[in-house]
């Protein structure tokens, strides 16, 4: 394999990592608008999160958008993963002194912070998605009668009142996503060669605001039920 293969791959990679990602960033924004309805903002909160979790579970436009989400997931982890093992491949036989900017000691971190998200991943398609599914049966303390999409709501509310372990692994994997966030938005619109002399100040600065906005969105849902639950 020649150099400029590696690194015509890479590029390829690296494109198509970031395009998955801002899909993602993109989901990460319509999910916490739904997931904010579990929490008391309206007398009619718990119909609108059910109504809105019956419109995503029954929808054919969303199932598509489920299944391009779900390969958006797959492709974002792979491509992560594979362009980790070309640096560190990299790293090994190239460079002898380490380098030292502050992008790339954050380059070397987002693998970690994605790892903590894929794990945290896994618990919530458990709490959630694989009840769906029809893969995991829902907590039998939860008392829900057909365990389908309509009671989320009866699952959330019982996640977050009674199993503090699962507030508490939520808690830390939305600050972690807050660090994956905060350096992946500006590394996917470098990537994609968005990088304006007017623009990218805009561009940094409205990452910056959502990798900590969209985070903090999703704690208030734990926390509301850890300190009113
Ligand atoms: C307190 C915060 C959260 C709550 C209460 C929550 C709730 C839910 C619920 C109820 C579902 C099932 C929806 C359905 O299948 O129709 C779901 C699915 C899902 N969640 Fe979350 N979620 C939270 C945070 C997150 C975060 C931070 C991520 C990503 C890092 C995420 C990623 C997903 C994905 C990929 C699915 C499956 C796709 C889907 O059904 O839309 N969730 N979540």
């Amino acid at each position: 394999m020649s150099n400029s293969f590696l690194s015509f791959s890479s590029v390829t990679k690296k494109i198509t990592m970031a395009i998955a990602g801002l899909f993602l960033i993109v989901f990460l924004m319509v999910h916490l608008g739904i997931n904010l309805f579990i929490l008391p903002i309206h007398d009619e909160h718990k119909e609108w999160f059910a109504a809105a979790a019956h419109f995503m579970g029954t929808n054919w436009v969303v199932k598509i958008f489920e299944i391009v989400l779900m390969a958006a997931i797959v492709i974002h982890i792979l491509m992560g993963i594979l362009l980790q093992i070309h640096n560190w491949m990299a790293r090994g036989t190239r460079y002898k002194v380490a380098p030292k900017s502050k992008t790339s000691f954050m380059s070397r971190y987002i693998i970690w912070t994605g790892a903590v998200i894929l794990l945290f991943l896994a618990v919530h398609f458990y709490n959630f998605y694989f009840i769906k599914l029809g893969i995991v049966e829902a907590p039998a303390a939860a008392n829900i009668p057909h365990p389908q999409e309509e009671y989320f709501y009866e699952i959330a509310v019982y996640l977050f009142t009674n199993e503090m372990i699962f507030n508490i692994l939520y808690l830390v994997s939305f600050v972690f996503l807050g660090i994956h966030l905060n350096h992946g938005f500006q590394s996917a619109f470098q990537t994609l060669g968005l990088n304006h002399k007017k623009y990218t100040p805009f561009i940094k600065g409205f990452g910056k605001v959502y990798s900590i906005v969209i985070p903090l969105g999703y704690m208030i849902i734990p926390l509301y039920f850890m300190i009113f639950g």
